[in-house]
């Protein structure tokens, strides 16, 4: 294995459904405002799925602009990796209808579970397939239809969400790459987020749909807490394990879970407000897809260019976090 090898991301891309829920269409479905809505999270609307449409759908549009991006044609892909926690179906994994959709058939495919944090972690297998020489390339997606296990009843949770989808193509590069990473996990504080209902716990069953078992549960400050404290530590760890400091930082971009956290997850670590990339006020928070499709944007919008040094941040139900430190390679 080659410790020196430079890894990083060589083609990106994003993919939303057309259908936009507003605030204000909210208002009609439960008791709250766009004022609440705005001032407590920043998010003003989000993209929804025609129902029925599955995750594996909105991945292979983002799979596909990102493999053209990075000029690597589908049956020369090695591995098929897919971070959500909506898949099409408890098994087989998602990564696997991604696989036969793009005509992929040279790949190895396969789902991770880490909630929000799951790109990151998922981008952090790709880098260790490639550096111990595995394979020579990875695509890596972060997808999710959580308005697939919305409670449209409960205006504690059902304001947070959306649906889309982000992909990246990860390979060896020539400079720059992703320079350090750091993962996390915190098994005792699983019941702060979850989705009870559906898995071999509790397996689907008139009383689970009646007990409304297949939708998010969420203890909304305590997550706000913990996620303020936790992405602060991993993004400041993933920095210090670059050996760079906050000036260095280009752009910092992180979950885009709700405004109010990512402003003092900003604070904390001493960073000005233009060093931060946002799109919470559009998309809403998309767990594993919502970091990706930011640093798709970041990269469009060109916030982000060749040698900038950026920092990925994420937390999620588990409760799980990642980071990492990328020099821009293109
Ligand atoms: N509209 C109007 N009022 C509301 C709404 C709403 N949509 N939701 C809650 N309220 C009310 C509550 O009922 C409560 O009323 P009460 O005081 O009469 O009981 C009041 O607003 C305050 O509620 P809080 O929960 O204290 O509000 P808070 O300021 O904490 O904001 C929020 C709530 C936005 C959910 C915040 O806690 C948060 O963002 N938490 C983190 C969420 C998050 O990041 N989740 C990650 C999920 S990612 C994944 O892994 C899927």
């Amino acid at each position: 294995m080659s410790k020196s090898k430079k890894i990083g991301i060589t083609g990106l891309g994003m993919y939303v459904p057309k259908k936009v829920l507003a605030n204000k269409d909210l208002e009609k479905m439960v008791d709250t405002s766009d004022e609440w809505i705005t001032t407590r999270t920043g998010i003003k609307k989000r993209r929804i799925v025609k129902p029925g449409t599955p995750s594996s759908v909105l991945a292979v549009e983002a799979a596909k602009r990102a493999l053209s991006q990075a000029k690597i044609k589908p049956e020369d892909l090695e591995v098929i990796i897919v971070a959500t926690v909506t898949p099409d179906m408890p098994f087989p994994s998602t990564a696997c209808f991604v696989q036969s959709k793009l005509k992929a058939k040279n790949a190895a495919a396969f789902d991770i579970g880490a909630a929000c944090s799951g790109f990151i972690y998922g981008l952090v297998i790709a880098k260790q397939f490639i550096e111990t020489g595995l394979y020579k390339n990875a695509l890596v997606i972060g997808v999710e239809v959580l308005t697939s296990i919305t409670d449209w009843t409960d205006r504690n949770t059902c304001v947070l969400f959306g649906d889309g989808a982000g992909a990246a193509v990860v390979e060896p590069v020539a400079s720059g790459g992703i320079i350090s990473t750091y993962l996390g996990a915190d098994g005792n504080l699983a019941n702060l987020l979850y989705m009870p209902g559906g898995g071999s716990r509790h397996p689907a069953s008139s009383q689970t749909v009646n007990k409304r078992m297949h939708y998010i549960k969420m203890s909304g400050s305590e997550v706000f807490k913990f996620a303020v404290r936790i992405m602060t530590d991993a993004a400041t760890r993933a920095v210090c394990d670059a050996h760079i400091a906050c000036p260095d930082i280009k752009l910092l971009i992180p979950h885009q879970a709700n405004m109010r956290i990512i402003d003092s997850v900003r604070k904390r670590i001493g960073l000005k407000p233009e060093q931060v990339f946002l799109n919470v006020a559009k998309y809403g928070n998309v767990s594993a897809a919502s970091t990706i499709m930011a640093l798709c944007e970041a990269v469009e919008e060109k916030r982000v260019k060749k040698n900038d040094y950026i920092v990925l941040v994420a937390f999620g139900g588990g409760f799980t976090w990642g980071s990492c430190v990328i020099k821009w390679s293109y």
